[in-house]
C-alpha cells in the first residue's frame, strides 16, 4: 500500500513504498540467491540453490507440513475456472506481497517464515446464535474445498491471477450462525508483536481489521482462501485462512484471520482508520475514480511488461453491480 504520512502517524518516508523505487522481483531474488543482497529478516543468504527454486522450496515444504495437506488439489469450480488472463507464476506471486505484520513492503516473503499457524483458532462472536472458537482444522475440514481461479486487484495499480482453494465467505457465515438483526462481518487478524515485528510499528492501527455487509459476504464472489496453486498456501499469503473478494480493491482482502463477528455497525477498517482521505469502507474497483494521488485507470500486469485498462467492479460487475442499487450517495469506490 502506498501510503502519504498521515499528520497524526508521522510514517517515516523509508517505511512507505512509492512505486518508483519498485524493485525488480527477480533481480532482487536473484541477488538473494547471489548473496550481494541480504533479505531483510533472512538468516542468511541462499548460496547454492537458484533464487526460484529456494521459493518454491519454501512455499512446498510449508503445504506439505500443513495438517490439512490431503485435501488438496480440491475440485475447481467450473463457474471460475478461468479469469480471462494467464495465471500469474507463482514464484511471482509468491515474492511480492502485501503483509505489514512482516514489514511495510513487498518482499516480505523470508519473513513471513515466523508466522506460527498451527495451533490456530478462529473465534466466532457478537451478534451470532452462539459465540465459539474453533481449531482451524475442524473448521478447513468441516467445508467443502474447491478450487477458484480469480483477477487480484490492488489499489497500488498492479494485478495478478491467482488459483485459490478455499470455500464460499457464505458458508463461513452460515458457520458463525449470525442473527437476523446482523448488517457487517469483521474480520480480524492476530496480534503478536512478538512473532510479527510490523505490529511494533505503533502508528499502525492493529490489528488488521476488515469487513463486508452480510448481503456482500452472501454473494457467491465471495470466497475464504485456506490454499493457492493447488495446496494449502504459503505464509505470505496469509495462512492459515484469508479473504478474497475479487471486485474489491486487494486491502479488503484481509489475510490470516482468527477472529470473524457479526454486528450491525459498520466497522472501522484498518486502512479507513490510517488514511481516511484515501481509504473507505467500500473500496470497490473503478477505473473511473482515481486515487488522489494516481490513476486507477489501468494496472500493471505482475510478471509481464503489460499495462491494462482496469474494469468496473474488476470485470465483475455483472455478479456485483446489483449489490450497491440505490447506495450513490455512497462512497463506493475508494
Ligand atoms: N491482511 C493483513 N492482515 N495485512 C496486510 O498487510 N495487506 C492487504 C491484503 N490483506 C494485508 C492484508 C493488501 S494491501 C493487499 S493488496 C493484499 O492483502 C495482498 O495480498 P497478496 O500479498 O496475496 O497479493
Amino acid at each position: 500500500m502506498l501510503i502519504k504520512a498521515p499528520r497524526a502517524w508521522e510514517l517515516p518516508e523509508r517505511l512507505a513504498t512509492p512505486e518508483s523505487v519498485y524493485l525488480n522481483r527477480r533481480e532482487l531474488a536473484k541477488g538473494i540467491a547471489a548473496g550481494s543482497i541480504i533479505a531483510a529478516g533472512a538468516a542468511a543468504p541462499f548460496s547454492s540453490a537458484s533464487a526460484d527454486d529456494a521459493v518454491i522450496e519454501q512455499v512446498n515444504g510449508q503445504a506439505a507440513a500443513d495438517p490439512t495437506a490431503d485435501l488438496y488439489p480440491a475440485q475447481m469450480n467450473a463457474a471460475y475456472s478461468d479469469a480471462g488472463r494467464p495465471i500469474t507464476a507463482e514464484v511471482d506471486n509468491a515474492t511480492y506481497n502485501n503483509f505489514y505484520e512482516f514489514g511495510s513492503h513487498k518482499q516480505i516473503w523470508q519473513r513471513a517464515e515466523d508466522l506460527q499457524r498451527r495451533p490456530w483458532a478462529v473465534t466466532f462472536d457478537g451478534m451470532v446464535e452462539e459465540e465459539k472458537t474453533v481449531d482451524i482444522d475442524t473448521l478447513i475440514r468441516s467445508m467443502q474445498l474447491e478450487e477458484r481461479v480469480y483477477r487480484h486487484r490492488c489499489v497500488e495499480a498492479w494485478s495478478m491471477v491467482i488459483p485459490w482453494t478455499g470455500f464460499p465467505l457464505s458458508a463461513l457465515v452460515d458457520f458463525a450462525r449470525p442473527l437476523g438483526s446482523a448488517k457487517y462481518v469483521v474480520f480480524q487478524t492476530f496480534e503478536d508483536p512478538d512473532m510479527a515485528p510490523g505490529q511494533s510499528q505503533f502508528w499502525y492501527p492493529w490489528p488488521y481489521t476488515e469487513g463486508v455487509t452480510v448481503a456482500e459476504a452472501e454473494n457467491d464472489l465471495g470466497f475464504i482462501v485456506t490454499g493457492t496453486y493447488g495446496k494449502p498456501m504459503a505464509n505470505q499469503f496469509g495462512a492459515p485462512l484469508r479473504l478474497h473478494l475479487p471486485w474489491k480493491y486487494g486491502f479488503k482482502s484481509i489475510k490470516s484471520i482468527v477472529r470473524v463477528t457479526l454486528t450491525d455497525e459498520r466497522p472501522m477498517t484498518f486502512w479507513e482508520e490510517l488514511v481516511p482521505s484515501e481509504y473507505g469502507f467500500w473500496a470497490n474497483v473503478n477505473p473511473e475514480v482515481d486515487h488522489p494521488r494516481w490513476s486507477q485507470a489501468t494496472e500493471r500486469v505482475l510478471g509481464t511488461s503489460d499495462r491494462i485498462p482496469t474494469e468496473l467492479y474488476n470485470g465483475y460487475a455483472e455478479q456485483v453491480a446489483g449489490l450497491y442499487e440505490g447506495m450513490e450517495g455512497e462512497r463506493l469506490f475508494l
